[in-house]
């Protein structure tokens, strides 16, 4: 009896009863690194499967959608935006608060359906040709090319979604530009051709700054509107609103914000725009943004991350949220086993990642670029450089003309930073020929936001120092830069570090690449030994005891807006007219530590 009502206790753990299974503990953020504005459904009839979409501003692939059965493993398996002929227009919109802001993924009739807006954020608020919204919809989210190509919907606002009322129309509900606004706003749509009516104002907000993010759910004879306000910095907050008829009037909850850390000391900051989803086990869930900077709110490098909590929603009541930390408890989890379709590494918990750039294998479908890329810019394993990647350099360096610019392609591969201490570091076999030709490692949150280390030809006499930190000038190795002696090229590559963002950064530190380097491949590697500083060093492969510190800089320079870091690798000619390849192997990232409090 007691090994069969054990047999019983487990299978019920694993059935969809949850009255046995004991409740949860798991640990935010659920996707560590720039995921923002996450949206999530449950999908039944796919094999009982959640689905997660986010927001990727310039980069591409854009809108990732990760996968899990039990709410704790989750991985990649593919992207929304993965073509240029699916909405061409993301290659011209300058600044980069521009690009695909937050998306909805909803399912119905037995299709994915994911509306966003790609914004220009040059443009003024209230003109319409800022805010591109666009429904995707694929009838298999594994496979990239089922996404089909952006249709168009005109709507002078951004963070739209879909909706389908009980008598079967469809509608976008939308936050209106918060300028002419702020409020939430919905007319009824064909999802199929982008034909919307007349938009109605349904909820003003509760008076915080830009009310957006606006999700609707039918629950108990109610529609509940959930809405971010706030703004995306220290004040965000979730609350609600609900009404007995769809286009209102909504009648705000009197316990609002329903979530928020704002006012806390909490390390996860930011806390807000939200999504409900029911995981089929009878319990409710929310995931949210928030960022993990403390209320200092000073040094956050990986930007806006996805966080999980449990909800508790009684019939006819308004939802209770947990409040969100690092370590959670909640809920059950569905229990299934974590056998996940997906094409990366788990998000969850990124493990150390190792890139030999092999011609048979496809670049990993994490891998990132800014805007969409030149594919012929990119090689793997060209002739002569097996388990190398040949990066041709782009004209554009990695700020563009004037940090806002999109006008043409930059060549730049990158992954998140995942973990609040790593390391990544590359090999890198180049030569540069002519002058400005530049390939490195970057620290990269925007054209405005990066920290680089490179090594660039440029003019004897540009150095900032006569030879590396901890190299003497008298050292044989290092390059005396008076042009005596046996080198007296004009030209000399150079090790040089570069800070751009809206916060002071170190000065260019810039110094004669050692002479006895100059033919062997070099190791760059970016690490961040604590929360607040990314270190940037550099020598010879092979001989780790030779390699030198270049520059210490403070995260706080990536630390900004609606990204979040990215670590890659570059090559450009700087604006002039260098076509020398790089070759970069062994690229790794290794995992050091992941702070949640
Ligand atoms: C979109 O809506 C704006 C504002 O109502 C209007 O001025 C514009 O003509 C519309 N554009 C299209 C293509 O319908
Ligand atoms: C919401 O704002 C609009 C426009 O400012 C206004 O016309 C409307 O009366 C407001 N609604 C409520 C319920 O305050
Ligand atoms: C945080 O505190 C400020 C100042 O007291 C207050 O105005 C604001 O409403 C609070 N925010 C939240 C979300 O409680
Ligand atoms: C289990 O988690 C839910 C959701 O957070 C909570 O409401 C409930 O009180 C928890 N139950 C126990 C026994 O801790
Ligand atoms: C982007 O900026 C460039 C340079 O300032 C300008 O020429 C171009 O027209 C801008 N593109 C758009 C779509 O506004
Ligand atoms: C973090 O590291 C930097 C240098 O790498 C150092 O200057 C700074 O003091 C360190 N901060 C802490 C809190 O240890
Ligand atoms: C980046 O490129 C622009 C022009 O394309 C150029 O003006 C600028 O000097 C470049 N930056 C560096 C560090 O060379
Ligand atoms: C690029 O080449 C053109 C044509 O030879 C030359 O006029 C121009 O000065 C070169 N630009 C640079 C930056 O060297």
């Amino acid at each position: 009896m007691l090994f069969a009502s054990l047999v019983l206790g487990l299978l019920a753990g694993v059935s969809a009863s949850g009255g046995h299974a004991r409740n949860s503990t798991f640990y935010n953020p659920i996707f560590p690194g720039f995921y923002p504005d996450p949206s999530c459904i449950y999908v039944p009839e796919r094999d009982h499967t959640f689905f997660c979409a986010s927001s990727s501003f310039n980069a591409f692939p854009g809108i990732p959608i990760h996968a899990s059965k039990d709410l704790q493993n989750w991985k990649l398996i593919g992207h929304v935006l993965n073509r240029k002929e699916q909405l061409p227009r993301l290659a011209e919109t300058n600044r980069s608060t521009s690009g695909i802001w937050a998306p909805t993924l909803r399912f119905r009739d037995d299709t994915f359906w994911l509306v966003t807006t790609l914004v220009d954020d040059d443009r003024p608020q209230a003109d319409s040709s800022r805010w591109d919204n666009v429904i995707f919809k694929a009838k298999n989210p594994y496979n990239p090319r089922s996404w089909s190509n952006a249709v168009h919907f005109n709507f002078t606002g951004y963070d739209t979604e879909p909706f389908w009322d009980e008598d079967g129309k469809s509608y976008i509900n939308g936050a209106h530009a918060w300028q002419v606004g702020p409020y939430i706003q919905q007319a009824e749509v064909d999802l199929d051709t982008g034909a919307v009516g007349e938009w109605r104002i349904i909820w003003n907000g509760t008076g915080g700054l830009a009310p957006e993010g606006p999700h609707i759910y039918r629950k108990d004879g109610w529609y509940y509107l959930l809405a971010a306000e706030g703004g995306t910095g220290v004040d965000h907050m979730v609350t609600m609103a609900r009404s007995k008829k769809l286009s209102g009037p909504y009648e705000s909850y009197h316990n609002n914000p329903v979530l928020t850390n704002a006012n806390t000391t909490s390390y996860f900051q930011t806390v807000g725009h939200s999504d409900l989803f029911h995981d089929g086990n009878g319990n409710w869930w929310a995931v949210a943004l928030s960022t993990r900077s403390g209320p200092e709110y000073l040094n956050y490098p990986m930007g806006r991350e996805t966080v999980m909590t449990a909800v508790s929603w009684p019939k006819g009541e308004w939802p209770t949220f947990t409040p969100i930390a690092g370590k959670m408890s909640g809920w059950p989890m569905p229990p299934s086993p974590k056998d996940i379709r997906g094409v990366g590494p788990y998000v969850n918990s990124p493990a150390a990642e190792h890139l030999t750039f092999s011609r048979s294998v496809p670049l990993p479908a994490h891998l990132t670029y800014w805007r969409y890329p030149n594919p012929s810019s990119y090689t793997p394993s060209p002739p002569g450089h097996p388990n190398a990647l040949r990066l041709k350099p782009s004209r554009l360096n990695l700020t563009a003309l004037n940090g806002n610019y999109a006008g043409d392609d930059q060549t730049f591969i990158s992954r998140r930073q995942q973990h609040t201490l790593f390391s990544y570091s590359v090999t890198l076999d180049y030569a540069p020929g002519t002058i400005g030709e530049e390939a490195g490692v970057t620290a990269f949150l925007t054209q405005n936001h990066h920290l680089d280390m490179g090594v660039v030809l440029l003019p004897r006499g540009s150095a900032t120092a006569p030879s590396l930190p901890g190299m003497g000038s008298n050292d044989p190795d290092a390059d005396d830069d008076r042009g005596e002696g046996e080198d007296n090229e004009e030209l000399i590559p150079h090790v040089r570090f570069r800070g751009e963002s809206y916060v002071p950064v170190p000065a260019p530190a810039v110094y004669p690449l050692p002479r006895a380097w100059r033919s062997e491949k070099l190791v760059l590697e970016i690490r961040a030994s604590n929360a607040t500083h990314f270190t940037f060093s550099i020598g010879p492969e092979g001989r780790r005891s030779e390699r030198k510190l270049v520059m210490e800089a403070s995260n706080d320079a990536v630390s900004w807006g609606f990204t979040g870091t990215l670590l890659g690798i570059y090559a450009t000619s700087n604006g002039g007219n260098g076509t020398t390849p790089a070759y970069f192997s062994d690229w790794r990232y290794t995992p050091l530590e992941q702070f949640r409090d």
